[in-house]
């Protein structure tokens, strides 16, 4: 009886953690990528830059995008840098309404956690006011 007893526990606790784990993944894959709207949260559409744009800001954040985003994002924000042919996902277009509607608190929470092929830039930008400053410089693609 004892035995019996085992042999059926056993995959029981097997199948209910299996099962247990499907549903985490499955809850994961919902809630980042497996939408294709990339939203932030709505805690982060609210900060407010404090970093202002003036001309030397603006200079300093054409230095940093040409370094670190400019190789997917292209010169003018268009999308069309060298590496974005190689990449699975679409780099949007940072001159359209979709992107420019945007707070700056939603541009920079994105800039700073990165989704599938963009890359997370909180390690590689450390400086927080540096993030904000590729914010200001995202707002000169705005089609005039
Ligand atoms: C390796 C290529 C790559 C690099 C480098 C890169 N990005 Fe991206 N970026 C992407 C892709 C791809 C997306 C679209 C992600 C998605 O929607 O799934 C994206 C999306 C974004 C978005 C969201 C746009 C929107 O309309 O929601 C912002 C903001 C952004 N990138 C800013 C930057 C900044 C600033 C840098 C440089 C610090 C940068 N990216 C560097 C590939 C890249």
């Amino acid at each position: 009886m004892k035995t019996q007893m085992k042999n059926t526990i056993l995959p029981l606790t097997i199948g209910i953690c299996f099962c247990a784990w499907l549903a985490i993944n499955g809850f994961k894959n919902i809630n980042q990528g497996g939408d294709k709207k990339w939203v932030a949260p709505d805690a982060e559409k609210t900060v407010k830059n404090p970093v202002k744009a003036d001309d030397a800001n603006i200079a300093a954040g054409k230095v940093l995008y040409t370094k670190h985003c400019k190789s997917c994002h292209g010169t003018g924000g268009k999308g069309d840098g060298p590496k974005a042919a190689e990449l699975e996902t679409s780099c949007g277009d940072f001159t359209t309404n979709d992107t420019q509607k945007q707070t700056d608190g939603e541009l920079h929470y994105k800039i700073k956690k990165g989704k599938d092929d963009m890359p997370s830039f909180e390690k590689k930008i450390p400086d927080d006011e540096e993030i904000w400053t590729l914010v200001n410089y995202m707002r000169t693609f705005k089609a005039k």
